[in-house]
């Protein structure tokens, strides 16, 4: 008959169950996997457990844990919408991440430029200001507003899968570094996924939803359906 396990087997049980599935991204079992080329264009081409598949370790070269990606931004700030521009490091644009469980992010703001509510739902970020004041915020499950004016050189930290912002308050151009514990975190824009969706949400859903009046979703569909 086996024994009942002791109150500190049990607790470092419960924690070692937690531990894990907190973890945003599996441990990796090599020293690396350099994802192999691996685009096929396929909507649905999405990484397989644990990542992409490994390049053969004989044809890893240094600049395979390289990037240069964001030394400038992808395309200016100010021909967006929004006055924002973000620049992606993750493992598809760097495959040198894969299976690390990290990757970054650039983000540019304009003068009053925002970068949109959004969720990443495979990671928590780390908004690190490097130029520029911006006011960072996010919302939690408790539907608490969180936020601060982030300064160069100041960081703030959104927790994973909530709802968040960066909004640009300074009179300058601002740049932030964003690192998040997945090689791909996701991204799920709240305005184009509620009324920019393919096909689209129906009207009666979003307005009941909203408890506003029909007309106000098509004019938001009209702004966010491509
Ligand atoms: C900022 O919020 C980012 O997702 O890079
Ligand atoms: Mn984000």
């Amino acid at each position: 008959m086996s024994r009942p396990s002791s109150p500190t087997t049990l607790a470092a049980a419960i924690i070692a169950v937690l531990v894990f599935a907190c973890r945003a991204d599996p441990e990796p079992v090599q020293d690396f996997c350099v994802a192999a080329a691996h685009k096929t264009g396929a909507a649905d081409d999405q990484p397989t457990f644990p990542g992409f598949p490994c390049k053969p370790s004989s044809t890893v070269v240094s600049d395979d844990f390289f990037f240069g990606g964001l030394s400038a931004p992808a395309k200016p700030a100010s021909d967006s919408p929004f006055g924002s521009a973000v620049t992606s490091g993750n493992v598809e644009a760097f495959p040198g991440l894969n299976t690390l469980g990290l990757s970054i992010n650039r983000v540019d703001l304009a003068p009053g430029g925002v970068n949109p509510l959004h969720t990443h739902p495979r990671a928590a970020e780390l908004v690190h200001v490097v130029s520029g004041e911006m006011l960072v915020g996010f919302v939690s499950t408790a539907g608490k507003f969180y936020s601060k004016v982030v300064g160069e050189g100041q960081s703030f930290v959104i927790p994973r899968g909530l709802t968040h912002f960066q909004y640009n308050v300074g009179a300058t151009a601002a740049r932030a570094l964003t690192v998040f514990n997945s090689q791909l975190p996701g991204l799920v824009l709240a305005a184009p996924a509620l009324f920019g969706a393919d096909p689209e949400i129906p009207d009666a859903v979003l307005a009941k939803s909203f408890q506003v009046d029909g007309e106000i979703i098509k004019l938001l569909k009209s702004k966010f359906r491509k």
